[in-house]
């Protein structure tokens, strides 16, 4: 029987690095949004996984929202950002809480910023799981951040490589031979 992390070339964060750093993350953001009521936003779906662990370190009052967005396919960035799916909430004078997978070009929340400050919310802030600096090519800053990531295609913990790996528990690299495949 075929598993999936058999095609994990290298780990770059094993779950108890994981755990510890988005337990940090919920306890500072308790801190920061004291007395806000801030609404996350969830970009599914890679954000899934990070946001479901983040949430349950969130010790303030606070609700949830979603929104659907595709811009890769493959490892390639397609530049456009297509809505599959918007919010349910009006975020009208509320404090926003975007929660990423990856910040990788920034095209993405670059994006959704500008889309959703016309709504008029509160504040925008960006608390992402990882974030990979040399690749910006669209200026946006994320407040919050667990790690730093090399320039490399990564998977798991929510990340996908053509929709598969998002289940491994912890993140890594592929082979080199299952990107050509
Ligand atoms: P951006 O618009 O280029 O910042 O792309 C952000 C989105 O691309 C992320 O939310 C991810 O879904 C996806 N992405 C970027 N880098 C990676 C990666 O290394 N592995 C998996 N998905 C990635
Ligand atoms: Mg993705």
């Amino acid at each position: 029987m075929a598993k999936i992390n058999e095609d994990i070339e290298r780990v770059f964060f094993t779950e108890e690095e994981i755990k510890e750093k988005v337990a940090e993350l919920g306890a500072e953001i308790s801190r920061d949004f004291e007395g806000k009521n801030p609404i996350f936003i969830g970009v599914l779906k890679g954000c899934w996984v990070f946001m479901a662990d983040l949430m349950r370190n969130v010790s303030i009052p606070c609700s949830v929202d979603f929104m659907a967005v595709k811009s890769y396919a493959g490892t390639t960035s397609t530049g456009a950002v297509q809505i599959q799916k918007d919010l349910n909430e009006s975020i009208e004078g509320r404090h926003i809480i975007m929660v990423e997978d990856i910040l990788d070009t920034g095209r993405t929340l670059n994006y959704l910023e500008q889309y959703l400050s016309a709504r008029k919310p509160a504040s925008i802030t960006i608390a992402t799981l990882m974030d990979k600096p040399s690749r910006r090519q669209a200026p946006v800053a994320a407040r919050y951040s667990c790690f730093a990531v090399p320039d490399a295609f990564v998977v798991g913990y929510g990340l996908d490589y053509n929709e598969f790996y998002r289940n491994l528990p912890y993140i890594g690299v592929l082979k080199p031979e299952i990107y050509m495949d």
